[in-house]
């Protein structure tokens, strides 16, 4: 059965890139920009043009040089940021703007310092101006996680008239729960007149942890686009994390829905990205992370070496990495103890198994890990009794 197709619109050169110490060059950014496309991203939001004449190169550069995604510039709903973006994406072979403004009582009170109509005619305004440019127009209703539903529905309604092809409906300070994130979704399809011709794109940040929850929570009431970044990375604690939603949609054919993404290349595109930016990426996270196809505990290890799928929910070489790892510390079993000796070279029989175990724990308990060198001084160790015949 084919799958309705979710976009990628990936945002790690722009809201990614907004991580403190994380800023990169054009030169680098371009290297970025050519690997999600050729990994099959749909739109990459490269940069925010007229936020520093070092953005608008980069998003005038990669415009030249990306041949399949979209290719996006952010602007404030301002006439001469929506200038610098129209002129920054004139070499892109898809050009979107994605321009907006706040739509929470927060942000209209506090931030603009205005009112719900003047959010209405600044945002049409600007959705109308980017249409001078570009034919593909996205509009962010920024905070619209906190926005109550019946205001969001007339932005999004006037905006719709006004042009706009994508809406976006950001959970700017990632405080929505799943639940009520999918039910804003659901209330905007069936409230806002014009919006089955247009796209709506979730834009999740992770402040709760909530991100990939929240975007998926969206595109099963009906979004079909999904903004996110390698690694997760992002403003505060981060966005929602590409490899994450591609996996999750992959995982869950049931859902219905699948990306254009090359999963085989996420772990590559993570390290590029790690290592561009210095960022470390931690070893627990799901996909990309160290330990993400590495088992330490005996019952695992053993459940694993049996059969694969015991542990593991997904094939490592889905995702780039090439196998699952036995990692060998105190709590390891016989199991993974006689799998590594075996890989190093040493095919132990039952009896053999049993004294080498011995010594193994009395090492393991000294040290993190126990690495194929130290097996070779355990096994070794062990001969040296006579027991151990070595293959
Ligand atoms: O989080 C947000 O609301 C944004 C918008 C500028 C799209 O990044
Ligand atoms: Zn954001």
């Amino acid at each position: 059965m084919n799958r309705e197709k979710v976009q990628i619109f990936d945002t790690t050169l722009r809201d990614g890139e907004q991580v403190p110490g994380c800023k990169l060059d054009t030169a680098q950014k371009l290297v970025i920009a050519n690997r999600l496309d050729e990994m099959g991203v749909d739109i990459i939001e490269a940069g925010f043009p007229v936020s520093s004449p070092g953005d608008f190169l980069s998003v005038s550069e990669i415009s030249k040089i990306v041949k399949n995604a979209t290719v996006c510039g952010l602007t404030r709903a301002v006439k001469n940021d929506i200038d610098v973006a129209g002129a920054a994406l004139k070499y892109a072979k898809k050009p979107r703007i994605h321009t907006g403004i706040g739509t929470s009582n927060s942000h209209i009170v506090h931030k603009l310092n205005t009112t719900r109509e003047d959010i209405i005619a600044r945002a049409k305004y600007a959705v109308s101006y980017a249409k001078s440019y570009v034919e593909d127009v996205e509009f962010y209703a920024e905070d619209a996680g906190r926005t109550e539903n019946d205001f969001l529905a007339r932005v999004c309604e006037e905006v719709i008239k006004s042009g706009a092809t994508v809406l976006n409906i950001p959970d700017t300070t990632g405080y929505c729960l799943p639940e009520e994130y999918g039910a804003k979704i659901k209330y905007l399809k069936e409230n806002v007149k014009g919006i089955e011709n247009v796209i709506i794109s979730c834009h999740c940040h992770n402040d709760l942890g909530m991100a990939t929850a929240n975007s998926i929570a969206g595109v099963i009431n009906g979004a079909r686009q999904i903004e996110c970044t390698i690694n997760g990375i992002g403003e505060r604690a981060g966005n929602t994390a590409l490899e994450e939603v591609v996996m999750i949609l992959k995982q869950h054919p049931y859902l219905n829905l699948d990306t254009s993404i090359n999963s085989r290349q996420l772990n590559e595109m993570s390290r590029l990205v790690s290592d561009s930016m210095g960022m470390i990426v931690q070893p627990n996270k799901a996909i990309v992370g160290a330990n993400a196809f590495s088992h330490s505990s005996g019952i695992h290890q053993d459940g694993v070496i049996k059969n694969r799928e015991t542990y593991e929910i997904m094939d490592p070489l889905e995702v780039g990495v090439t196998e699952s790892s036995i990692i060998l510390t105190a709590r390891s079993g016989r199991a993974a103890l006689a799998y590594r000796a075996k890989k190093v070279g040493y095919e132990l029989t039952k009896v053999q198994l049993d004294i080498v175990y011995v010594e193994f724990l009395k090492f393991a308990d000294l040290k993190k890990e126990v690495l194929d060198s130290d097996i070779h001084q355990i096994v070794e160790a062990c001969k040296i009794e006579g027991d151990i015949i070595r293959c």
